[in-house]
C-alpha cells in the first residue's frame, strides 16, 4: 500500500497534489512519500517479528538519497552498501557504523581502509582473493574486520538475467562446493573474524521457493562449518523480495517471507541480517513527468514525455514495466507508445500501452519508481540529472536539486593544447 492516491480527480502524494510539485520544481521529478517509506519499513520489520536477533540493513543502492536514508535510519534500519560513496551517505544520514554491511565483488584496497576506519559492522567477502587482501590490510593496521563469506548457492532466482546473482556462473560469492575449504582458509588469517555466511540470489523475486532453496543450502553449510569446528554466529540473507509493478499483481508479502525465514532458520542460533531495497523504496516513489507532445504514429500515437531513459533506465535496460497514468485523468483512454525525447529507440517506456488519454502539457506518473530510479540516472543527451522531492503530509521539500546540463559542462575542461 502506498500514499499516491487520487483526491478530487488529481493524484496526490500524501496530502500534496502532484501539480503543485510540478509547478514548484519542474519536471521530470521523482516524488517520494515519507509515510510510504515508513509503512514499508514497519511492514517488513513486523514480518520478521518472530526472528529474535536481527539487523535490517536497507540496500542503499536502491535509493541512496540522504533524506530517504534519514527516514529509514530513524525506523531503526542499518545500511547495506557496495561502495565507499554509499557508506558515506549512510553515515551522513546518521546510521551507526556498526549497522553498516559492505557487500560487492570489487571492493578496492582504499575502500577497505575507509570502511575499517569508519568502523563498519560487517564486510561480506565475495572471494578468497578479497578475503586475503582484507585480512592483510586490517592486520597491518592492528585491526580486525568482522566478516561473513558470501556464498553462491547455484540457485536460479527466476528473475531477469541481469539482476540474477545466485547462479553458478554469476560473479557473486564463492561456489558453495568450495565454501568449506575457503572458509577454513580465511578463518585462519589474522585481521579477519570470519563469523558467518551471506547470500543474495537476485532481485525482484516473485516466488519464495528459490529463496527458501538458497536458505536451506546455507543452513546445511552452517552445520557443516560448525562440524568442522568453526564458530558461526551471523548469517546474512540478502534482499530480493519483489514488489508489484502492475495493477492487481500479487507478490509474496513480507509476512509470508518472514514466516518462511522463521521456519527455515529456527534452529540456526545466529543473528540474521537482511538487505531489503526495492520492497522498502519501490512503491514509495513515482516519476512525475509532463507530456511534451503527442505525435501521430503508423498505428498508435507516440506520447512523448519529458522524462527519458536517462532519468528512469529500467524499461530500456531490463524491458521493465512501470505503470503509467495521468495525474488528472479526463476520463478517456488511449493506446499509445510512451517514449522519451532521447535520440535512440531504446528510449521507450512502453509500446501499445492502454493508458489514460493524454495531450500536450498534461502531467503523468510512472509508478514504482522509488527504487532503482533516480539512482540509476545519467546525463545522457546532456539532459542533466533529475530532481527529487520528499513529501511528508502536506509539506514537501526538494531533497536533490536538478543538476542542469550546464553544471555538468562546467566540470569539463578543454586542455590548453587544444586552444
Ligand atoms: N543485497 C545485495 C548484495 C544486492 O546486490 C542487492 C541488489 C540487494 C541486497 C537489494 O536487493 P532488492 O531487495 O532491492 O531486490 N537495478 C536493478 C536491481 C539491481 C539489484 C542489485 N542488487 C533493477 O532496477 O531492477
Amino acid at each position: 500500500m502506498d500514499h499516491f492516491t487520487y483526491r478530487d480527480g488529481v493524484m496526490h502524494a500524501e496530502d500534496v497534489p502532484l501539480p503543485v510539485i510540478a509547478e514548484a520544481v519542474g519536471t521530470p521529478v521523482y516524488v517520494y512519500s515519507r509515510a510510504t517509506l515508513e509503512r514499508h519499513a514497519r511492514v517488513f520489520r513486523d514480518g520478521l517479528a518472530g526472528v529474535p536477533d536481527k539487523l535490517i540493513a536497507f540496500a542503499v543502492k536502491s535509493n541512496p538519497n540522504l533524506a530517504v536514508l534519514k527516514v529509514l535510519g530513524a525506523q531503526g534500519m542499518g545500511a547495506d552498501v557496495v561502495s565507499v560513496g554509499e557508506m558515506r551517505r549512510a553515515l551522513a544520514a546518521g546510521i551507526a557504523p556498526e549497522m553498516i554491511v559492505f557487500s560487492g565483488v570489487g571492493k578496492t584496497a582504499a575502500e577497505m581502509v575507509a570502511a575499517l576506519e569508519a568502523g563498519i559492522g560487517q564486510f561480506n567477502i565475495e572471494s578468497e582473493e578479497e578475503g586475503v587482501e582484507l585480512a592483510a590490510i586490517a592486520a597491518a593496521r592492528g585491526m580486525t574486520a568482522q566478516c561473513t563469506l558470501r556464498i553462491n548457492p547455484d540457485v536460479d532466482a527466476g528473475t531477469h538475467d541481469k539482476i540474477s546473482t545466485g547462479k553458478a556462473d554469476n560473479k557473486f560469492g564463492v561456489p558453495i562446493s568450495e565454501a568449506g575449504q575457503i572458509f577454513g582458509k580465511l578463518a585462519g588469517l589474522p585481521g579477519v573474524n570470519l563469523r558467518g555466511v551471506a547470500v543474495h540470489i537476485g532481485s525482484q523475486l516473485a516466488d519464495l521457493a528459490p529463496l527458501e532453496a538458497a536458505f536451506e543450502k546455507l543452513g546445511a553449510l552452517v552445520q557443516a562449518l560448525r562440524g568442522a569446528g568453526h564458530e558461526v554466529t551471523h548469517v546474512d540473507l540478502g534482499g530480493g523480495l519483489g514488489v508489484p509493478y502492475r495493477v492487481g499483481e500479487v507478490l509474496p508479502a513480507p509476512a509470508e517471507y518472514g514466516a518462511m525465514v522463521e521456519r527455515v532458520t529456527k534452529d540456526w542460533g545466529v543473528k540474521l541480517i537482511f538487505e531489503p531495497g526495492r520492497v522498502i523504496a519501490g512503491n514509495a516513489g513515482v516519476l512525475l513527468t509532463r507530456v511534451v507532445r503527442v505525435k501521430r504514429g503508423i498505428k498508435d500515437p507516440f506520447v512523448i514525455v519529458d522524462a527519458a531513459m536517462n532519468d528512469l533506465a529500467r524499461p530500456a535496460l531490463y524491458g521493465a514495466y512501470h505503470h503509467f497514468e495521468a495525474v488528472a485523468p479526463k476520463g478517456g483512454q488511449m493506446t499509445a507508445n510512451i517514449v522519451g525525447p532521447i535520440c535512440e529507440t531504446g528510449d521507450t517506456f512502453a509500446m501499445g500501452r492502454d493508458c489514460d488519454a493524454l495531450e500536450a502539457g498534461d502531467l503523468a506518473v510512472f509508478r514504482t519508481a522509488g527504487a532503482y530510479g533516480a539512482t540509476m540516472a545519467s546525463s545522457y543527451n546532456s539532459r542533466g540529472f533529475v530532481a527529487e522531492v520528499l513529501v511528508d503530509g502536506d509539506k514537501f521539500a526538494v531533497v536533490a536539486d536538478r543538476i542542469e546540463a550546464g553544471a555538468i559542462m562546467d566540470a569539463e575542461r578543454v586542455p590548453e593544447w587544444l586552444l
